[in-house]
């Protein structure tokens, strides 16, 4: 298997804890929308239900559920009340950090996990632009938003995040959150075909493609906004690597430091292994354009 001989070059001192997280089933952990709960409220829904649960350590607006569940089972589930989503994918939206009257957009969107938690983050930004490659999986956008009855704002566009004179109206946006497709290597124990269906050539070729859209995604961004840069991936090619050749190549590019205790620094990201506070393998970077 290609991946662990990537995993123990990155990560010599991490290697076995990560390879070791791989084969552990991970905890069902829901992200409650503080629109409609506060968490101690929908706790106390659950218990109601005779479903057990505990407060998330890292994110403010996670629960982990003392075994998993149905999602029908979950009260106000299909009204949007209760999304399932990793501890890792829930520090997107405050990494972000919209506020009222932004210009959002989400890169790579489907299926749609963080562009429900940016909407219940900051309900009063202008517009949340969803943007997805794939047409079919952007129809899971849709229906996570339909769930949310939250329409009004989303624009949901089919197009490549690498060739933005295709779908781009050229007014710039306050906040990009750029998910890129990567190798998955940080969430190997929700999906354990990766072991398996992730080849040694992949690795560079995803890099190179994340370098693409970073580059892409940058002139749309507005003088003194931010992009969030994101992969499931503990890879550092695709991680620390990419931002730091970013970084070095755009002049009104600045890193942001993460003040976080969860993860680790890695470069001018932050990166969470697999298994760590029982997360998925996550990293995230933080980006300004200089406002001059
Ligand atoms: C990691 S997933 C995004 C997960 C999503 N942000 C969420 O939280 O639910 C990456 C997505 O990028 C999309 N994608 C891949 N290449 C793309 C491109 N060039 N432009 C836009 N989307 C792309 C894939 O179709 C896939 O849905």
């Amino acid at each position: 298997m290609a991946s662990i001989s990537h995993i123990q070059r990155d990560w010599p001192q991490d290697a076995d804890a990560i390879l070791s997280a791989n084969n552990q089933r991970p905890p069902m952990s829901l992200r409650v929308n503080g629109q409609q709960f506060s968490r101690e409220a929908y706790l106390a829904e659950l218990m109601a239900t005779n479903i057990t649960a505990i407060a998330d350590p890292i994110s403010p607006s996670g629960l982990r559920l003392t075994s998993p569940t149905q999602v029908s089972q979950l009260p106000a589930f299909h009204t949007g009340g209760v999304s399932v989503q990793d501890t890792a994918a829930q520090l997107a939206a405050g990494l972000l950090d919209p506020q009222p009257g932004d210009r959002v957009l989400d890169a790579c969107a489907a299926p749609g996990g963080k562009t429900m938690h940016l909407l219940e983050y900051e309900p009063d930004i202008a517009e949340l632009v969803a943007l997805d490659i794939d047409e079919t999986r952007l129809k899971k956008v849709n229906e996570n938003l339909q769930r949310l009855g939250k329409t009004d704002k989303t624009r949901l566009l089919t197009g490549d995040a690498s060739k933005p004179d295709m779908w781009w109206d050229q007014k710039a946006f306050n906040r990009i959150l750029l998910d890129a497709p990567c190798s998955a290597l940080g969430v190997i124990r929700r999906h354990p075909d990766i072991k398996r269906l992730r080849q040694a050539d992949d690795i560079p070729a995803l890099a190179t493609r994340q370098a693409q859209l970073l580059k892409a995604m940058w002139p749309l961004l507005a003088k003194g906004g931010y992009m969030l840069y994101a992969t499931c991936s503990v890879m550092k090619i695709e991680n620390e690597y990419c931002i730091e050749a970013f970084i070095r190549q755009t002049e009104d590019a600045h890193p942001v430091t993460i003040p976080a205790t969860w993860g680790r620094a890695s470069g001018h990201g932050r990166q969470i292994l697999p298994g760590e506070s029982d997360m998925d393998g996550f990293f995230y970077a933080l980006i300004q354009k200089a406002s001059e």
